[in-house]
């Protein structure tokens, strides 16, 4: 038992949780959540299964196999350990926050419980928290989130892509836009995204709705209008694909000077009525149906 234990309290505790009653914070991001062993019917448990489960895992979930880290005495070990402790006799287990590990009266912070458990989500706005929830939040940051981390929150945030992207190298200038910069930087895939399409026969509408375009735009959704410019690929949401048919089907207009003068919320596309005027907006609309509306038509569709 006591070699079950200490296998147990090092590679299962984390999922499991140390009583194993799986109220851990794993079992608030995990589908399926860890078993809980206490809450087992020792009626309907098969020591075989549990042994085949713990060597092998359960295909589709957290539970890994452990064949390739524990021996078969080990994992028998660890098996009886939980089938004795947990299932059959429900007892308790190692605690952390006990008087010998100096907490003696850890009790007196349950305010603070909920976040260590993720029972409430840690970015859970103040105003939704009653006052001793606050109050528990308050001492959580304080006290706890050095070892408990940030427990659970209800958004992430901002995630970066999976997909390693290049670092744009020496001399890159997204000023230059792929002009003038050295022959390494200018073989990264964005550098051709850097450059403007040159269309001949602008009206002087469109003059002005390029130049707008190239010095206030460009940056986000690159000189050709496509996104994939290097800092596009790194925004998340990714700055709309202004070639994309698809997105000229339904865009008119209004519709564009509308999303160019109020902006998109929750992404980094800025409301542009704080910059620009409404005949320099207008003239900016101008040039992404004409040019980029158009461009859609033949542009290959090579990353
Ligand atoms: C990363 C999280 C995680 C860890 C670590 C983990 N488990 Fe699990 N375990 C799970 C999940 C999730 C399930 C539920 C699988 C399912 O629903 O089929 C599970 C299920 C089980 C089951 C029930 C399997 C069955 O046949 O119904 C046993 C027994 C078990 N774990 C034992 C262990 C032991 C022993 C360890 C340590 C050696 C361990 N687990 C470590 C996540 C974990
Ligand atoms: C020095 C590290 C450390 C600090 C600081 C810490 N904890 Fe823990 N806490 C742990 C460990 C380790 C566990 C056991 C592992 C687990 O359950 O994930 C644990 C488990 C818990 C549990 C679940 C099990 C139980 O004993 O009830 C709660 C609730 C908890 N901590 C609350 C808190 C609160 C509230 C604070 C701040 C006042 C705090 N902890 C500060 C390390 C720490
Ligand atoms: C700081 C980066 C950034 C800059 C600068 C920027 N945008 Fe955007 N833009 C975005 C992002 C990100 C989106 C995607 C929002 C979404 O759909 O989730 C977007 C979306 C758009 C859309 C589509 C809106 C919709 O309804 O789908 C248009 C049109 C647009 N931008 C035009 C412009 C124009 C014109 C400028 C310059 C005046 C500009 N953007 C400057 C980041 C930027």
């Amino acid at each position: 038992m006591a070699r079950g234990r200490r296998i147990y309290n090092y590679h299962c505790y984390f999922c499991h949780g140390y009583d194993g009653d799986a109220r851990t914070l794993a079992s608030t991001y995990l589908d399926p959540p860890p078993r809980a062993f206490t809450a087992l019917n020792p009626e309907e448990v098969s020591r075989a299964r549990f042994l085949r489960s713990v060597a092998h895992g359960r295909p589709g979930t957290a539970m890994m196999g452990f064949a390739g880290i524990l021996s078969e005495q080990e994992i028998a070990a660890v098996v009886d350990f939980v089938l004795e402790y947990f299932v059959r006799r429900k007892l308790p287990n190692t605690r952390y926050h006990i008087p010998e590990n100096g907490w003696p009266n850890h009790q007196r912070y349950r305010a603070a419980f909920p976040f260590a458990l993720g029972e409430i989500p840690l970015d859970t706005p103040d105003v939704e928290l009653t006052e001793a929830q606050r109050r528990g939040k308050a001492l959580f940051m304080e006290s706890c989130i050095t070892c408990h981390d940030r427990a659970r929150v209800r958004d992430e945030g901002v995630h970066w892509e999976t997909r390693p992207v290049s670092f744009p190298r020496g001399g890159y200038s997204h000023r230059l836009r792929g002009r003038g910069t050295d022959t390494v930087s200018a073989a990264t895939p964005y550098s051709k995204h850097d450059r403007p399409p040159q269309v001949a026969d602008l009206t002087a509408q469109e003059k002005l709705g390029e130049q707008l375009y190239q010095e206030n735009c460009a940056f986000c959704h690159a000189a050709d209008g496509s996104g994939r410019n290097w800092i596009g690929r790194f925004l998340e949401p990714h700055p709309r694909d202004l070639t994309d048919p698809r997105f000229a089907a339904r865009m008119d207009r209004l519709k564009l000077v509308r999303a160019i003068r109020d902006g998109v919320s929750g992404s980094a596309m800025p409301a542009w009525k704080q910059v620009l005027g409404d005949a320099e907006i207008e003239a900016v609309a101008a040039y992404v149906e004409r040019v980029f509306f158009r461009v859609s038509e033949s542009r290959d569709e090579v990353e």
